[in-house]
């Protein structure tokens, strides 16, 4: 799998393709907010899927719960419930930014 993340210049390729991707971040030392400890139960690890969303593995009840109560919008996937096999471009949303960090769209404002 190939995962782009576009505001943090960051490309993640891995050919463990069975992991939740948060495991295969983490793996690649790539700082994520994580709130629950990938529970499922918080939504912090949410990302924007700008390409790809065809390469990320099905909702999960924890998904499909919070996009009926539109914490995440049909284009956001959270990284600790899914798996990607194959290309993904994505961006972190401005609510899920480590303050630490510093991304190319700008950091959380103060
Ligand atoms: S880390 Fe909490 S939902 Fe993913």
């Amino acid at each position: 799998m190939k995962f782009i993340i576009e505001n943090l210049n960051q490309i993640i390729e891995t050919t463990k393709e069975n992991v939740p991707l948060a495991l295969a971040l983490r793996e690649q030392h790539i700082e994520w907010m994580q709130s629950c400890g990938g529970k499922g139960r918080c939504t912090t690890c949410k990302f924007d899927v700008l390409e790809g969303m065809e390469n990320i593995s099905p909702y999960t009840p924890a998904e499909r719960k919070y996009l009926e109560n539109r914490q995440i919008s049909l284009t956001q996937r959270l990284a600790c419930q899914v798996r990607i096999s194959g290309k993904v471009v994505a961006k972190i949303p401005h609510d899920s930014k480590l303050p630490h960090l510093h991304y190319l769209d700008g950091n959380i404002k103060p």
